[in-house]
């Protein structure tokens, strides 16, 4: 998959599958997968440093994710999350954040929203960098949302949200994440688009679909969003695996024989 296949893919009517990705590990397994892109995402301060949202997650934090997964997945294509405020300084330092992810393997940044983001995505597209656009509930905006809550249920945020799309996709966005918006609403957007979109609570009309990893496995057991789907509980195997070796332990049955060395 590289970014000329998303285009394709939205041709084709194929649903583009992308997932989150934070650590080498669950990156050499993803690689193992027919996923089709893995984000590095910003959601990476909250599942994996445990901080309460996305605007703690720093450059150096996202370049150091996106590292370790492209060690681990380096066949699949890469999207590395631009952390709050690293695109809204100057030009120069936007440029250099994103030069920072993708000389860390990313094949491709995020940044959400539109509004004094399009000259940006303008410059860095013609720069070589690909960029994927993020509207609707964009976490970053947390705060200026009033918290996470789902967007575009109005008639004017709708048609904000419509001519946002649009705003990106002229600006040479490969495609768009749309989060938290009514289905309908998701089905427009993309209709209006040649480019593909993909969703997380968006409804089934998007080009595609973005889960975090954790929450597709039930490894997360704290909180389930209601467009996320566990296709898997393995928090349960974690916990019999982790207690079966703490029982080995004690007993006095781990290590046997064949896992020492001998003289
Ligand atoms: O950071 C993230 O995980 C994301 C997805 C939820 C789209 O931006």
């Amino acid at each position: 998959m590289n970014r000329l296949d998303f285009h394709l893919k939205k041709a084709s009517n194929e649903k583009i599958c992308m997932i989150t990705c934070y650590d080498y590990t669950s990156a050499f397994l993803l690689s193992q997968t027919e996923v089709d892109c893995i984000l590095v995402g910003d959601s990476a301060a909250m599942v994996m440093h445990g901080f309460k949202d996305t605007l703690s997650a720093t450059l150096p934090m996202m370049r150091m994710h996106t590292a370790a997964v492209s060690r681990g997945a380096s066949n699949k294509f890469i999207v590395s999350d631009m952390p709050f405020l690293s695109y809204r300084k100057s030009q120069t330092v936007s440029v250099n954040a994103a030069l920072t992810l993708m000389q860390a393997g990313a094949n491709a940044v995020k940044l959400e929203g539109a509004l004094g983001n399009v000259k940006l995505i303008r410059h860095l597209v013609e720069s070589g960098v690909p960029v994927m656009g993020h509207l609707g509930l964009t976490p970053q905006f947390v705060h200026q949302l009033g918290g996470y809550k789902v967007q575009g249920k109005t008639d004017s945020s709708a048609k904000q949200l419509q001519e946002q799309a649009l705003a990106l996709e002229e600006a040479g966005c490969f495609a768009l994440v749309l989060e938290c918006i009514p289905k309908l609403l998701a089905k427009t957007i993309t209709q209006s688009l040649t480019i593909p979109t993909i969703g997380i609570g968006a409804g089934p009309h998007t080009s595609g679909q973005v889960l975090v990893y954790q929450d597709v496995l039930g490894l997360n057991v704290q909180f389930t969003p209601k467009f996320v789907k566990k296709f898997a509980s393995l928090h349960i195997p974690h916990g019999q695996g982790v207690n079966a070796y703490i029982q080995a332990v004690k007993c006095g049955e781990f290590p046997q024989h064949e896992h020492c060395y001998h003289d």
